[in-house]
């Protein structure tokens, strides 16, 4: 299996914030490794650094083992092929409830270029896949396939219009059902067609594909992804150490809200914990020339205050 190249977005400005207040020895976790960009410049910044990764892909796990001994690093590293929402078990699993926690925690959400990139994943109607779209293809049984052919009519409307904030659910819906009584619906370019001839004439070319929203809402939903965002963060809070932050980066505007407003709650509830970025932090001209999947990339930083005796200087 060769795994596809990812562009790590953010990378110098997630590892920057992380390290500020880190020494030698200190341990790091990153809860989405996926071709390890930002576990390994965390691992280059200093030889002393620890990662804890974590990946729900088989194939990004597969990947992440055998860069982990191509560039010896096995033992700063430990990486868990399971959910992040997962992380309070696999912490306590692999240093016990005595460890006394991270540095940073860093979180770069959604799905990697491999999964777009990789027909068989059905994550992309630019190829004729399978509709599938699980990034966890060993534990989680719901596809994109059984999404489209088994949810009720109101669901599958709440879905499109939630997650992918498409205009014209009410049509692509309509569509799906019609489709759907007449043969199962089991591939990407099937749904890409549903889709495309959902949109009025004049909107099926030139803006953004008429794919682009549905085909998001559903790897939203096979993925849980914004459940799982909610739980994780409230399972990092505690395993912060005093001048540890967590750098979040997501994709689009239901992933940052999630952050931002959690943030928030955590700031309230918590006088020691404090919002580092007023503002999100977005990707350079430099990086927006490199790669453009960055432009929608946003990244917010918390941190628990450091102890007085902590401080530097
Ligand atoms: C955007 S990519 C991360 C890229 C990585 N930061 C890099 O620089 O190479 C997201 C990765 O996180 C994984 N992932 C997404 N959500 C996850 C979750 N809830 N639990 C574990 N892994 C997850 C995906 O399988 C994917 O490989």
């Amino acid at each position: 299996m060769e795994y596809l190249p990812h562009y790590s977005v953010l990378n110098r400005e997630a590892v920057d914030y992380l390290v500020e207040n880190a020494k030698d020895g200190d341990w790091f976790s990153d809860l989405t490794f996926g071709a390890g960009g930002h576990t390994f410049a965390l691992l280059q910044r200093n030889e002393k650094f620890n990662v804890l990764s974590f990946d729900q892909d088989p194939e990004a796990y597969k990947n992440g083992m055998e860069l982990i001994e191509k560039n010896k690093v096995g033992d700063r590293i430990k990486f868990a092929n399971t959910n992040f929402r997962n992380f309070d078990e696999v912490v306590k699993e692999k240093f016990g409830e005595d460890f006394e926690g991270f540095m940073g925690v860093v979180v770069d959400l959604g799905v990697s270029s491999h999964h777009f990139d990789k027909s068989e994943r059905g994550f992309s109607f630019r190829f004729e896949g399978p509709l599938d779209m699980r990034m966890d293809t060993e534990n989680n049984e719901l596809t994109a396939e059984i999404v489209v052919n088994e949810y009720e009519e109101d669901e599958l409307f709440e879905i499109i219009k939630t997650y992918g904030e498409e205009r014209f659910t009410r049509r692509i819906v309509q569509n799906i059902l019609e489709e759907r009584k007449k043969e199962r619906i089991t591939t990407t370019k099937q749904m890409e067609n549903i889709c495309f001839h959902s949109y009025p004439k004049n909107m099926r070319h030139g803006g953004i594909h008429p794919a682009t929203r549905t085909f998001q809402a559903l790897r939203i939903e096979v993925n849980q992804e914004l459940q799982v965002l909610t739980d994780v963060l409230s399972q990092l809070i505690k395993w912060l150490r005093p001048g540890g932050r967590i750098a979040a980066i997501s994709f689009h505007s239901l992933e940052d809200r999630i952050v931002k407003h959690a943030y928030k709650g955590f700031t309230k509830e918590d006088k020691n914990l404090e919002i580092l970025t007023k503002k999100p932090v977005l990707a350079t001209q430099e990086e927006l020339s490199e790669n453009s999947r960055s432009r929608s990339a946003k990244m917010r930083v918390l941190q628990r205050k450091l102890d007085k005796t902590e401080e530097k200087g």
